[in-house]
């Protein structure tokens, strides 16, 4: 153990975390390795999986297994909820953080394969991956669902709109399900990150330095995040210091004033 964290919140736990292999995604897997859960890490790519787990286990996590989960594909949402029983024998937090932006344009450019992919992939996967999980947390007494929204669900930032309608959609379903689980002792919560320095928001910051001084000027601390600044937020949220907060989306993006 690395000692990078001080907190030991999640002894015991096991975790999913999908599109884990890099960015957002691989810093919350790191996180809640290094808080004491067990970790079950996916993504589309043999290659990026076998190279993740090797990371983390090196970063100091204990208990880290990985497995190819292309999320929208239905075999591969069911193989990843069978692997992580198989491994670690329950399922106590399931971090839906897969999310794509395959767009960059006005939104009325948006085709309709284009708006498709995105709903299947930033909802419709998520939302299936969490039914399937459901039945296992409420037969372990309950557990914690936490998706990875964006604060364009607030915004609707120029050139990703239609990623931003997503991600509004994110939000509502977080409150949806979040009354749904609540009898079964799951809480659902979710985070809104603002531009976080990941190969995703690339084509948002590099280019020049106006790009992202447009971006900065709009967060009140005046830079870029981090993921493993979204990373201590979902630690939070999947720990018992966040025992009464469900159907939340938590904005993590530096100050910038967004609000539905
Ligand atoms: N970066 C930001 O500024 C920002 C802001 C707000 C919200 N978010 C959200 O944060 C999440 C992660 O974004 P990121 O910036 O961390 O991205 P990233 O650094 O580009 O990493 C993307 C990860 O997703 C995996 N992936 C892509 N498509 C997948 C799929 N269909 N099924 C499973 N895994 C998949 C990739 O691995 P493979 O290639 O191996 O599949 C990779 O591990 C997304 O939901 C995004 O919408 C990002």
């Amino acid at each position: 153990m690395s000692g990078k964290y001080k907190c030991r919140r999640l002894e015991g736990k096991v975790a999913i975390v999908t599109a884990a292999t890099a960015g957002i995604g691989l810093a919350i897997a790191e996180r809640l390795g290094h808080e004491g859960a067990a970790v079950v890490i996916s993504s589309r790519k043999e290659a990026n999986v076998k190279q993740a787990v090797e990371e983390l286990k090196r970063s100091g996590a204990e208990k880290v297994e990985g497995i190819v989960c292309h999320v929208g594909n239905a075999e591969h949402r069911e193989r990843l909820v069978k692997f992580t029983l198989e491994k670690f024998g329950k399922i106590d937090i399931l971090v839906n953080n897969a999310g794509i932006n395959p767009d960059f344009g006005d939104i009325l450019d948006v085709t309709e394969t284009v708006w498709d992919k995105l709903f299947d992939i930033n909802v419709k996967a998520n939302f299936l991956l969490s039914k399937l999980v459901v039945p296992h947390m409420e037969k372990n007494g309950g557990g914690n669902i936490i998706f990875n929204s964006s604060y364009s669900a607030y915004k609707s930032p120029p050139g990703i709109a239609a990623y931003g309608v997503t991600k509004t959609t994110v939000v509502a379903l977080v409150k949806a399900l979040a009354n749904s689980c609540a009898p079964r002792n799951i809480r659902v919560n979710g985070i809104a990150p603002g531009v976080i320095k990941t190969k995703m928001s690339e084509v948002l910051w590099s280019g020049s330095s106006d790009a992202e001084a447009q971006i900065t000027a709009d967060s009140a601390m005046g830079r870029i995040g981090s993921p493993e600044e979204c990373a201590g937020a979902v630690a939070f949220l999947a720990s018992d210091d966040a025992s009464y907060i469900t159907g939340e989306t938590m904005l993590i993006a530096g100050g910038v004033q967004a609000r539905l």
